[in-house]
This record gives structure tokens, C-alpha cells and sequence, in this order.
């Protein structure tokens, strides 16, 4: 059963009022409910014809899915006005409709065959990289409605921002783009996250700004870009107007943490680590160990580092009881095997730790997370892998004040509306999107008169890193 989602009948009366918000239809109009399912959306517009005294249109029901199709001829045998088709509206449906409501199948295409990825590719513009089906029955409802008709369609909100549906965004534009409205989480329990109801009207030769819903319930009204960039910016709250400066220019370093190649040989437990091996070991941190809803974090592991404090990898003679633990048969031979040991020296990581930076006072956040959660490491011992984000404020006594604000509900709205989000619905944490954060201007430089500015390199040189 692909794509399988089933409207609930509140949200399909929501999308109704929007159908018909401007227009109710008539008895000659004609509406598509693509992916019918069984029939949630056909009921829906006999409730509102009912409710409204009026007659009912055509309605067209489609779906692949024969125990769909089944289901839904046997609810509205008593009504001729309603016509259920079983096929593929992906394939040549040549008709042009007057409304289109629906709430299409959200098919990833790991779960297409070779054939129909070859086939939607050939077919659709908007089937390009990681595509998923609804993004094309939305090019494939567009195409088809008449001048003036409306399409109100429930997927997921991802199409406002992934690269995959730039063209699809443009087709978008080439409507008049009357509303998006974010939806509730739960609205289809766990089973979709973030869905968005988007309506759309053919009407050429018309631009009007888009009526923008947010989850927290905020209307506002954008005039969308119509290049294909990604649409999500129009959706955050006023946090731009309010700051100036980013995230980038209050810090000095924002980046993603140390990747070794090889976790399994270079971290250990700290409380297993030799004592012989002690001056090589440094605490370490990976996302999974960062509890963002508690915004806890266990730093039980230790990095074992073959690199010297200047961030330079020492000589093989150098290493001691390191070289003896990493050259051990087995070990060696898992190292060797590193695509980064072909160029480098077999112990070598893929990059030189930047240890300058990372033993520093800053402030850590998991890559992939459900809520965003920062947390402070005040005494800069910790190194953070590479599922882990670190931020350097300019400023170091703005460690905490700067933690405090990312930890904050604007912070997080913006992060919630501009973060791309992994396969699970998580947010997708990443240094290009951080250093855009807006944040207000107290984090900014602070020159009084008399006062000079104090200089990267004084920071660097003021502390030492303690070692496991
Ligand atoms: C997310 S469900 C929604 C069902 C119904 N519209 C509702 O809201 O309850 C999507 C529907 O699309 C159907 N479907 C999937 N691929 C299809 C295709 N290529 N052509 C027509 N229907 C398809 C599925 O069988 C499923 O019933």
C-alpha cells in the first residue's frame, strides 16, 4: 500500500473551506481528488454541497489501489455525480479540472522500481534527485486545472525548501500562490511529519503575495521568490527585522567536529583508557551522547589523538605506546584500509584536528536532533566528533549569555523554519545555517572610548587544555 495516509475528516473540511473559500462550485464543475484513497475528500464535498443546499458537481476520484477503489464505488454507489477511477494518475490523464483537493502519496523513491523512476524522470521536471510522488502529483495537478480553478493539496512542508523541489517551486510561482499553512504535527499522528496545506490558483498574469500560516498560528503575507530558492525564510517570525547581526559575525568559529575514520580504534571509554595512553587521551563527545529534550550530556569516551597541540601529526617514532596500540595486525589493518591512508601516513586522520579551536571554551550541538539543545563546555576539554557542532563566540564571556539565547524559543523557531530536516522529521543542524542565525546585537562587539578591541590571538593564548 504505498503512501498509504489517510485525511482525517476535520482536516478535510479545513481544506474544503479553502477549496471553496472564493468560488462555490457548480453543478457543470468538475473536481479531482487524485489518490483517493477511499473516498475521505468526495465525502467531504457531498457534507459541504449538503450543508451549502447546493448540488453536487462531477467528482473524480483516482487511485491505483483496487481495494482503495473497491472501498470507495461501494460508498457512493448511490450517487452518479461521483466517478471512481482505479488507475495510475501518473500516467496520461490528459482531462483539465476545475478544482483538485487531495492528499497525495508520500513515496520516497527508495520505494519506487527502477521502471517508474526511469519513467517520472523521463515525465516530470520535478522528478529530479531524492524526488518523493506527492511533489509529482502536485506538477501533474498544476498542469491540469482549468483558468481559474483552484488546488488545495496536504503533503509534507519539505517542498517549500529542498533543493529537489526547486523546480517544482517554480511551476508554483507560475500560479497565483494564495496560502500555505503549516499544519499540527500530530495531524497525522506520528505518521507524516510537518505536513503544510497549500492552495493555488490558475490565474495567469497575476501576481498577489502568499498568505504564509505558521505553526504557532502568526499570519503574514510574502511575495514568494519565483528563482526556485527555498521558500522556508518567508515563514520565520520576526527575528531578522529585530537583529542584524548572524551568528557568524559574533563568533569566531562555527563548524562540525572531528572525524577520525576509525571511532572504533581511536575512542575508548575514558575509564578504560591504559594509564600509559593517558597523555594521548582527550574527552570526547558525539551527538547520541547530547540528550537534547533534558539538554543533558555524558562525556564518558576519550579520543585517542595521534596529533601534537599545533595540530601537526606526530612522527611515527613519536607515538610510543600509541604506535604500539595502533600497530597492532589487526588494527594497522583496518587503518590501512582508510581511503584517507593513501594519501597520508597510515595512521593519519581524514583532517588535522584544529585543536586551536576545538580546545576552546565554546558551545556544543548535536547534528540531528528533534529539538535543538546547546550546551556549554566551560572549560574547553572537550572534543566534539563529528556529530557535533561547536561554536566559538568572539566574545568569551558571552559563552553562556549566547547559549542561552539559541537555547530560546526565537532561536528555535528560527532554527524549526530554516534547518533542513533528516528522513525522521529531525532538524538537520548545520554550520551554513547557524552562522545566518540572527542574534541581537548585545553579542556583538562592545567598543567603548578608550577601550581596544581584543584580538583573536590574545584568546588563543589565554588558557590551556587539560588532558584526560
Ligand atoms: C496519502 S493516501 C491519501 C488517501 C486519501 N486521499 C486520503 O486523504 O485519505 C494516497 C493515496 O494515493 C494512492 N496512490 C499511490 N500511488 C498512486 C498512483 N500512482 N496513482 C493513483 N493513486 C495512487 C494510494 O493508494 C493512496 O490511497
Amino acid at each position: 500500500m504505498k503512501g498509504f495516509f489517510p485525511t482525517p475528516a476535520k482536516v478535510v473540511d479545513h481544506m474544503l473551506a479553502k477549496l471553496f473559500a472564493n468560488r462555490s462550485p457548480n453543478v457543470d464543475d468538475i473536481i479531482l481528488d487524485p489518490g483517493c484513497g477511499k473516498g475521505v475528500f468526495i465525502e467531504g464535498i457531498i457534507r459541504w454541497c449538503d450543508a451549502h443546499r447546493i448540488d453536487l458537481p462531477t467528482i473524480i476520484g483516482v487511485d491505483s489501489n483496487p481495494a482503495h477503489t473497491a472501498d470507495a464505488k461501494k460508498l457512493f454507489t448511490d450517487y452518479p455525480s461521483v466517478r471512481i477511477e482505479e488507475r495510475d494518475y501518473l500516467r496520461n490523464d490528459k482531462r483539465h479540472y476545475d478544482f483538485i483537493i487531495g492528499n497525495p502519496p508520500y513515496v520516497p523513491i527508495t520505494q519506487l522500481s527502477e521502471e517508474e523512476k526511469k519513467y517520472y524522470r523521463k515525465r516530470y521536471k520535478s522528478a529530479i534527485m531524492r524526488f518523493d510522488l506527492y511533489m509529482l502529483f502536485l506538477e501533474e495537478a498544476l498542469s491540469q486545472l482549468k483558468e481559474h480553478g483552484r488546488l488545495v493539496f496536504i503533503t509534507p512542508e519539505k517542498f517549500t525548501y529542498v533543493d529537489t523541489a526547486k523546480p517544482l517551486r517554480i511551476m508554483l510561482r507560475r500560479m497565483v500562490m494564495e496560502e500555505i499553512e503549516m499544519c499540527d504535527e500530530d495531524t497525522f499522528g506520528q505518521l507524516v511529519a510537518y505536513p503544510a496545506i497549500t492552495t493555488a490558483v490558475n490565474e495567469k498574469g497575476f501576481d498577489y503575495p502568499t498568505r504564509l500560516i505558521t505553526r504557532s498560528g502568526k499570519n503574514r503575507e510574502a511575495l514568494l521568490p519565483k528563482d526556485g530558492s527555498s521558500w522556508l525564510p518567508y515563514f520565520t517570525d520576526k527575528l531578522e527585522n529585530n537583529h542584524t547581526l548572524t551568528l557568524q559575525d559574533v563568533c569566531l568559529r562555527i563548524s562540525c567536529g572531528i572525524a577520525t575514520g576509525a571511532d572504533s580504534i581511536f575512542i575508548k571509554k575514558t575509564e578504560s583508557v591504559l594509564p600509559e595512553l593517558k597523555r594521548f587521551a582527550y574527552r570526547t563527545l558525539a551527538g547520541r551522547q547530547i540528550n537534547a529534550k533534558k539538554r543533558t550530556m555524558v562525556v564518558e569516551d576519550s579520543m585517542l589523538i595521534p596529533y601534537n597541540r599545533d595540530g601537526t601529526l606526530m612522527k611515527e617514532r613519536e607515538l610510543g605506546v600509541l604506535g604500539d596500540y595502533l600497530g597492532q595486525e589487526e588494527i594497522r589493518k583496518k587503518l590501512v584500509q582508510r581511503t584517507c591512508a593513501r594519501r597520508k601516513p597510515w595512521y593519519a586522520w581524514h583532517e588535522n584536528p584544529q585543536f586551536k579551536d576545538t580546545l576552546r571554551p565554546k558551545i556544543l550541538a548535536k547534528d540531528i536532533t528533534e529539538v535543538p539543545a546547546f550546551m556549554v563546555d566551560a572549560t574547553g576539554e572537550i572534543i566534539p566528533r563529528h556529530t557535533v557542532y561547536y561554536i566559538i563566540p568572539k566574545d568569551p564571556s558571552m559563552l553562556q549569555p549566547l547559549a542561552d539565547y539559541l537555547n530560546g524559543p526565537e532561536a528555535h523557531a528560527w532554527l524549526k523554519a530554516n534547518c533542513q530536516r533528516a528522513a525522521s522529521g529531525c532538524l538537520r543542524i548545520q554550520s551554513q545555517v547557524l552562522k545566518r542565525l540572527p542574534v541581537p546585537k548585545e553579542f556583538g562587539p562592545k567598543i567603548q572610548k578608550g577601550q581596544r578591541v581584543i584580538h583573536t590571538s590574545r584568546l588563543e593564548n589565554s588558557w590551556d587544555s587539560p588532558k584526560t
